[in-house]
C-alpha cells in the first residue's frame, strides 16, 4: 500500500513534466485537424454577429448540417439561404434560449427534421451594458436566462444523444470579461463568468466520456454589434478582433479538442498579472487602459 502510494507521488511530477512538455510542442509544430464531415452543428445566436462567421466556418470546413438558432426570423433566415449556397445542408429554428420549455421543444423538432447534433456552439449572449444601480431587475435577469441558464437548457437538451453516440462536442463563446470583469456591464461580467465555471466544471465531469468533450472560447472586444460604442483608451493597441477571426480560431480549436482558448493570446498576459498584482496596480492599469470607463460610450445593439 505504501509503495503504491510512494510510486504514484514520484510518477505524477513526471505526468505533469511530460504534459506540460507535450502542450508546448503542440503549440510550435503542426497538428492534424480533425475531420467534420460526418458532423451535424447547431450554433445557437447563428443569424448574425460571430455566430454568423462560424456557420459559414463550419461550412467551409466541410460539415455535414449545420441548424441555427435565433430570435430574429430575418437574419437566421439570411445565414441559412447563405450557408446553401455553399452547399451544405442548413436549417433554422427560432428560439430564444432562455426559454427552458422552449428550448426542449425546438431541440426535439431538431432531432426530427435535421437528426442528431454532434457539435453545439453556445453563442447567443445579451449585454445590457450599465451598472447594478442603473438597471432594471428585469434587464439584469435576462442576461442571465439566455446567458448562463440558457447553456444549461441546450447542453442538457443535447449532450444525451452525444454521450450514447460516444461523438459529441459542446463548443462555448464566452468571452475574457468572465476572467477580467469591467464597470458598466455588471450583468454580462456576471453571467459570462458563471457560464466559465459551468463549462470548467462540465469539462472535467466529461473526462470519462469517449468521444465527448468541450471548448470554451475567450475573445477579447470583437467588432459586431454587440459591443457598439465602446471605446477603449489605446484602440491601435488593442484593436477589436474581426468576427472571421473568432470563428476559424473557434472551429479549429473544435479540430485540436482544445479546452481553453483565449483570444488574442497577449491575453494570458492580464490573467497572469491578475493573479500576482496588487489590486491597487489593477486598478491602475484599468484606468490607463481606459476599461474603467470604456463602456461610459456603449451603445449596443439598437
Ligand atoms: N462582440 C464582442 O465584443 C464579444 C467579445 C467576446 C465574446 N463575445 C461573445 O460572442 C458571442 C456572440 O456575440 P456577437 O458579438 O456575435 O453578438 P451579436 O452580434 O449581438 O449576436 C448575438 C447573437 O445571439 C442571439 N441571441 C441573443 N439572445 C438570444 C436568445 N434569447 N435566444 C437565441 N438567440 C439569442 C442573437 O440573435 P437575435 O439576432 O435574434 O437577437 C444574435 O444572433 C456572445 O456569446 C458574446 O458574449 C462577443
Amino acid at each position: 500500500m505504501v509503495w503504491k502510494w510512494l510510486g504514484a507521488l514520484v510518477v505524477f511530477p513526471l505526468q505533469m513534466i511530460y504534459l506540460v512538455a507535450k502542450a508546448a510542442v503542440g503549440l510550435v509544430l503542426p497538428a492534424k485537424l480533425r475531420d467534420l464531415s460526418r458532423e451535424n452543428v447547431l450554433i445557437t445566436g447563428g443569424g448574425r454577429g460571430i455566430g454568423r462567421q462560424l456557420a459559414r466556418e463550419f461550412a467551409e470546413r466541410g460539415v455535414r448540417k449545420i441548424v441555427l438558432w435565433g430570435r430574429t426570423e430575418k437574419c437566421l433566415k439570411e445565414t441559412t439561404e447563405e450557408i446553401r449556397q455553399m452547399g451544405t445542408e442548413c436549417h433554422y429554428f427560432v428560439c430564444d434560449v432562455g426559454n427552458r420549455e422552449e428550448v426542449y421543444q425546438t431541440a426535439k423538432a431538431v432531432r426530427e427534421k435535421v437528426g442528431d447534433i454532434t457539435i453545439l456552439v453556445n453563442n447567443a449572449a445579451v449585454v445590457h451594458g450599465k451598472s447594478l444601480m442603473d438597471s432594471d431587475d428585469d434587464a439584469l435577469l435576462k442576461s442571465q436566462h439566455i446567458n448562463t441558464l440558457g447553456q444549461f437548457w441546450t447542453t442538457k437538451a443535447f449532450l444525451p444523444r452525444m454521450l450514447e453516440l460516444q461523438n459529441g462536442h459542446i463548443v462555448c463563446l464566452n468571452s475574457v470579461l468572465a476572467l477580467s470583469a469591467i464597470p458598466g456591464a455588471i450583468d454580462y461580467c456576471t453571467s459570462k463568468a458563471s457560464a466559465f465555471a459551468f463549462m470548467e466544471s462540465l469539462t472535467l465531469g466529461l473526462l470519462d466520456c469517449p468521444g465527448v468533450s468541450a471548448t470554451t472560447v475567450l475573445p477579447f472586444h470583437t467588432s459586431t454589434e454587440m459591443f457598439q460604442g465602446m471605446r477603449v483608451r489605446f484602440p491601435n493597441l488593442f484593436p477589436p478582433l474581426k468576427p472571421e477571426t473568432v470563428a476559424r480560431r473557434t472551429v479549429e480549436a473544435v479540430q485540436l479538442n482544445q479546452a481553453l482558448l483565449l483570444l488574442p493570446w497577449t491575453m494570458n498576459i492580464l490573467i497572469i498579472l491578475k493573479s500576482i498584482l496588487p489590486q491597487a496596480a489593477l486598478e491602475e492599469i484599468h484606468r490607463f487602459s481606459g476599461t474603467y470607463t470604456c463602456m461610459n460610450t456603449f451603445k449596443g445593439r439598437t
